[in-house]
């Protein structure tokens, strides 16, 4: 499974800002959109263009226009933190929703909302969540993409643990992850470590 490490100072900038236990919600919510728009660019390095002319004010330019039917898809609800930076890219882009939430106790995913656009066979899929610990989340909502066709997904995340990468691998081999760094291992709650706590709390204020 293709892992892409990305490693613009800009994204660890803000990566470290993410991490810091002093940084309050607002600041956390701003640097959650700067992230998420470096590694979105990265993510669709090759989304497909088709090329184009358009009249400047001194002539004829070439150019190129972006013809893929993207689908971005958050994973609730820290996903939703990384969500207007994609469309802000890509203003074009569907947006399907998966709410999944792990037990506090387990770790284990649950699903409580699911919706899709109908048909992601010819779709660019991104799907976003920022914490890949388990992989269970992430597994769960994969498995929803391909049921619904996708056959093309990319995931976005801002932190990942081995465990969930691995998890993915052998579930979902062909997804790409982008992510800027592959943390050291998840401790007795399944939490990543050192990683940057409950990204979802920190993004709402709701621990
Ligand atoms: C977090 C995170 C991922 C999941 C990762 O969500 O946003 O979806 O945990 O953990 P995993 O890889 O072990 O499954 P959480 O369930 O805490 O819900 P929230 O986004 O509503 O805070
Ligand atoms: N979910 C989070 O928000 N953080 C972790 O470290 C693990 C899962």
């Amino acid at each position: 499974m293709p892992v892409h490490l990305v490693p613009h100072p800009l994204v660890h900038d803000a990566l470290t800002i993410l991490r810091d236990l002093a940084t309050p919600p607002e600041l956390f919510r701003r640097m959650a959109v700067r992230i998420s728009l470096l590694l979105a660019a990265e993510a669709t390095r090759d989304l497909p263009a088709s090329e184009v002319t358009v009249t400047s004010p001194l002539g004829l330019a070439g150019g190129r226009r972006i013809t893929a039917d993207v689908v971005v898809v958050p994973v609730l609800r820290a996903g939703l933190g990384m969500l207007d930076a994609v469309l802000e890219l890509i203003p074009s882009a569907r947006v399907g929703h998966i709410g999944l939430q792990r037990d506090e106790l387990t770790a284990v995913a649950s699903k409580y909302y699911s919706k899709l656009p109908a048909d992601l066979r010819d779709c660019f899929v991104l799907m976003i969540d920022p914490m890949l610990a388990t992989g269970g989340s992430a597994v769960a909502a994969l498995d929803m993409l391909r049921d619904a066709g996708a056959r093309d997904v990319r995931m976005i995340c801002i932190v990942a643990a081995p465990e969930g990468i691995e998890l993915v691998e052998r579930h979902h081999p062909d997804v790409h992850i982008y992510t800027p760094v592959v943390d050291e291992r998840l401790n007795d709650h399944k939490f990543i470590v050192p990683g940057l706590g409950d990204f979802g709390d920190r993004l709402y204020g709701t621990h």
